[in-house]
């Protein structure tokens, strides 16, 4: 007997990701050092609150069981404050969500949102869930191009008419992943005006929103008429260096937010109470840790960025995020050749092109490892003959 993927599944393009990861194991297995500046996978550890206050909770009675997959009071009023003291929102606890992540989150908003032939516009480049998810729901992604010469902006006012009948769901990412670029405020009054006008939900995929090097980003959330219209989708991730954890909220229009929950009673069961107690400790008394978090990937920032500019190369150093997009510094290749020669060189950066078509031309570099690291990634850059 044999399997074969379904037909949704087959559809996706190959997880760039994946295949890098892939890539990094096979040349390490032949005793390589490779610099990994691929996925953006935080290389500190997470919160030594974190870590003593679930310890504490391990041994609790009554957190062992089965939660609600929308996260425990606990967990929502600990959420609700943050948003309060960082972006000003006054959120009820119905008006937040648990996720086990974003990424689940984000892929699975079309599932509860959308009907087979709704059309769900998504960022190109973008994180690769906002299509997935899309696909899975037997929607219809349709590319937005985020332009360099319109700051890393959708041209919302070039969408056709007879698309944005079909549209349901608009996703925005800012501070972007992979572009770093941050949205002016004027551009989410913009985004609360194009749904209302067309009837389409937004959802802002904040998971960046902390990692910032100047002024703090503001929200989508903080719009007037932004919660008639929209999410927000936050992250401890990156924030806090919990990849491997798994905890997200979703916050905001409280009809979705409840039709999420009703989606996510039927395929998950909330995350491990005593972490999401945990995490409630982090959000209301251990916020102070993400100042040091910011001021550590701004000097790895600066170091990549500097780095590079030695060598020549024009690089633009982000206000936000985790990442540096910067245009392929060797004329006549293309961003995967380029991947491939600092492969080669020892070095993993994610091409372009595995970002969309859109994308292609552009390089992205992950802040995720050491200064050491980063150091020895650009001397490697600099034997590459372009
Ligand atoms: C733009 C964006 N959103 C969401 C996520 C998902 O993060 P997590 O599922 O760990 O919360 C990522 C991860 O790289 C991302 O780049």
């Amino acid at each position: 007997m044999s399997f074969r993927p379904s037909d949704r599944l087959t559809k996706l393009p190959p997880y760039l990701f994946a295949e890098f990861e892939r890539k990094r194991a096979a040349l390490e297995k032949q005793g390589k050092d490779i610099v990994n500046l691929g996925i953006g996978d935080p290389d500190q550890p997470p919160p030594r609150l974190l870590l003593e206050t679930m310890k504490a909770h391990l041994r609790d009675e009554g957190v062992h069981q089965y939660s609600s997959s929308q996260g425990i009071e606990e967990f929502r009023s600990a959420v609700a404050s943050f948003m309060k003291k960082r972006y000003g929102l006054a959120l009820e606890n119905r008006e937040i969500c648990l996720g086990i992540g974003s990424k689940e989150l984000i892929a699975h908003m079309p599932l509860a949102l959308t009907n087979p032939g709704d059309v769900v516009l998504c960022p190109e480049p973008g994180y690769p869930p906002y299509r997935s998810g899309t696909l899975f729901a037997l929607s219809e992604p349709y590319v937005m191009p985020l332009r360099k010469e319109r700051g890393f902006l959708p041209d919302l006012d070039s969408i056709p008419a007879d698309v944005l009948k079909r549209a349901k769901i608009l996703y925005v990412n800012y501070p972007n992943n992979p572009t770093g670029a941050v949205a002016p405020r004027e551009f989410y009054a913009k985004c609360v005006e194009f749904a209302k006008a067309h009837g389409l939900l937004v959802v802002s995929d904040e998971a960046y929103a902390e990692l910032y090097y100047g002024k703090p980003p503001c929200s989508f959330l903080e719009l007037p008429g932004a919660r008639d219209v929209g999410v927000a989708v936050h992250s401890m991730t990156k924030t806090f260096s919990m990849a491997g954890w798994r905890v997200a909220w979703v916050c905001g229009n409280a009809e979705v937010v409840e039709i999420i929950r009703g989606f996510k009673a039927n395929c998950d069961s909330g995350q491990f109470m005593g972490f999401q107690k945990a995490v409630a400790k982090v959000l209301t008394k251990g916020t102070g840790d993400m100042k040091s978090i910011r001021a550590m990937y701004k000097r790895r920032r600066d170091l990549f960025v500097k780095g590079c500019r030695k060598l020549g190369w024009d690089v633009t150093s982000p206000e936000a995020g985790l990442y540096i997009w910067f245009e392929v510094p060797a004329k006549g290749l293309t961003s995967m050749q380029f991947a491939e020669r600092a492969l080669e060189a020892g070095v993993i950066m994610l091409p372009g092109s595995g970002f969309g078509q859109a994308a292609e031309g552009f390089m992205r570099v992950a802040l995720t490892v050491t200064e050491d690291r980063i150091r020895e990634a650009v001397k490697r850059l600099a034997t590459l003959k372009l």
